[in-house]
């Protein structure tokens, strides 16, 4: 399917983001052929019991995950969202990636819902910290551990995130999904809150997912090209 919508005709787009967007870059995503999560078992690295038991053996798995991203770059879809915010009044991105390519790139109107493997955050004090050490391996804060600040499997979403996340979906009038398979909540919900407002929706993912019946326009190619269509007639 192709499309004659273009995002300069909208007032107040969402870029809805999933690891589909990174893949492009070289970033295995979570599911599907080569997923991370059929080679590493999340009980085992990605949740805070496992993090109890042996916060080593998980900053073990996040430092490789650190030097996997850093050995990449954002692709030309990343460029093409941080554009649109430069050239028009009103663009947020709602990311589910935790690899930092957003904000690297310039975009500032930006919720991270699963958080940054860029960011630490303290187990017992709470402390916050942006680290781009690789590896990290200062891993004492105070009485506490410093974990990254990322959205592990049983922990819950920063409130304020979700929230703004939500408000600014439900107030835009296009949401341009890309690159997410839709099957871990809450994010998967929000795509239904601009659906709800009414607003234009477009999916963009080679695949159909469990989520694609929220969508007005499902565009199965790969995230750069369907940006490059969408940005006709902007500078980017
Ligand atoms: P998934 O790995 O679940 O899904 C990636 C999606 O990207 C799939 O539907 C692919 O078909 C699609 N895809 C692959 N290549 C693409 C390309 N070139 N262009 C566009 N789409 C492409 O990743 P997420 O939906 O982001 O949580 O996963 C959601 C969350 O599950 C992640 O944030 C992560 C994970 O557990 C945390 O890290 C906390």
């Amino acid at each position: 399917m192709t499309t004659d919508l273009r995002i300069k005709d909208f007032k107040r787009i969402v870029f809805f983001t999933g690891a589909g967007l990174s893949a492009e870059s070289g970033i295995p995503t979570y599911r599907g052929q080569g997923g991370l999560w059929h080679e590493y078992d999340w009980e085992t690295y990605a949740c805070q019991k496992a993090f109890d038991r042996d916060p080593a053996a998980v900053w073990k798995f996040h430092n490789m995950r650190r030097a996997a991203v850093a050995a990449c770059a954002p692709n030309k879809a990343h460029l093409a969202i941080a554009r649109c915010e430069a050239l028009l009044p009103d663009v947020t991105v709602v990311t589910q990636n935790i690899d930092g390519f957003h904000p690297l790139v310039g975009s500032r109107n930006l919720f991270e819902l699963h958080g940054s493997l860029w960011r630490v955050r303290c187990d017992t004090c709470g402390a916050i910290k942006d680290n781009r050490d690789l590896p990290f391996e200062d891993l004492r804060c105070g009485k506490g551990w410093w974990r990254p600040d990322i959205v592990w499997f049983g922990d819950h979403l920063r409130e304020d995130v979700i929230e703004g996340a939500s408000k600014a979906i439900s107030a835009c009038d296009l949401l341009v999904s890309i690159g997410t398979s839709g099957v871990v909540y809450p994010a998967a919900q929000l795509p239904r809150l601009a659906q709800r407002a009414g607003a234009v929706t477009i999916e963009i993912n080679p695949e159909p997912t469990p989520m694609s019946d929220a969508y007005e326009v499902c565009l199965r190619m790969g995230a750069s090209e369907a940006m490059a269509l969408l940005c006709q007639g902007l500078d980017v």
